[in-house]
């Protein structure tokens, strides 16, 4: 299986992305979460991130696409993979096109999970994630068995830079913008499959496996 999550921030896709990964034994492949952790450990491509991150903005294409070629080439990634939160942009979707032809690795599907906005700024606001494991968790819809801690992994649960209510605005308008038009680009290629994202998260699971059979 070798498909995409996309989604406006706060629709689901890291939450179901892991819940895939473990279902299918195939990576998550995350460029928020790259780029993260470049961010925490504080490397050239971390200092340059931070402050597009912080605003709401888009990392440049050409920084992405060379971390998703980098992520795509190790062996973890040759029987399958998800991308969550890549591509955002038509050039990046165009440069997986390419780079995938290369590896002669054919995407199987594209699940588009659709929320309103009014509920991406409520899940949003009250998502906590683990430091650790990147596992997301929320204070009223998914909250951890310990308060402050991961039922996964035992890391600490904090809140995300980027998870305040302004940024967040910037965010879904980015993503109305620049990441929207790929909803259209997936469906003239026949590989979009769209999943109503409102429902709690085995609902959505439930959706998506649909969605996704024989992919
Ligand atoms: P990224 O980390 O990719 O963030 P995002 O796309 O904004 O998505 P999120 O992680 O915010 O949301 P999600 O859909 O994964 O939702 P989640 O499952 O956590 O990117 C961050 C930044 O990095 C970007 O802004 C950009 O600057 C940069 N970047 C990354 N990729 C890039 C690229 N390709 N090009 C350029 N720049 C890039 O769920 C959200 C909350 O809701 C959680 O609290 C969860 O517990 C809860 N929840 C989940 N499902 C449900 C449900 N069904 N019901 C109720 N609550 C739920």
């Amino acid at each position: 299986m070798r498909i995409i999550l996309l989604g406006p921030p706060g629709a689901g896709k890291g939450t179901q992305a892991k819940r895939l990964m473990d279902a299918e034994g195939i990576p998550q492949i995350s460029t928020g979460d790259i780029l993260r952790k470049a961010v925490a450990d504080q490397t050239p491509l971390g200092r340059e991130a931070k402050s597009v991150m912080d605003s709401g903005g888009l990392v440049p294409d050409q920084v992405v696409i060379g971390l998703i070629r980098e992520r795509l080439g190790q062996s973890d990634a040759v029987k399958g993979f998800i991308l969550d939160g890549f591509p955002r942009t038509v050039p990046q979707a165009e440069a997986l096109d390419g780079l995938l032809v290369d590896l002669k690795r054919p995407l199987s599907a594209v699940a588009a999970i659709d929320v309103e906005p009014s509920e991406l700024v409520r899940r949003l606001s009250g998502r906590r994630v683990c430091q650790a494991c990147q596992a997301a968790y929320h204070v009223e819809f998914n909250p951890p068995k310990r308060e402050g801690v991961c039922d996964r992994c035992g890391g600490a649960l904090i809140q995300r830079d980027d998870d305040k209510e302004a940024t967040i605005r910037r965010r879904l308008e980015v993503y109305r913008e620049q990441t929207e038009p790929l909803i259209a680009y997936y469906k003239g290629k026949g590989l979009a499959r769209l999943v109503n994202g409102i429902g709690n998260v085995d609902e959505i699971s439930g959706r998506l496996r649909e969605a996704l059979a024989g992919a």
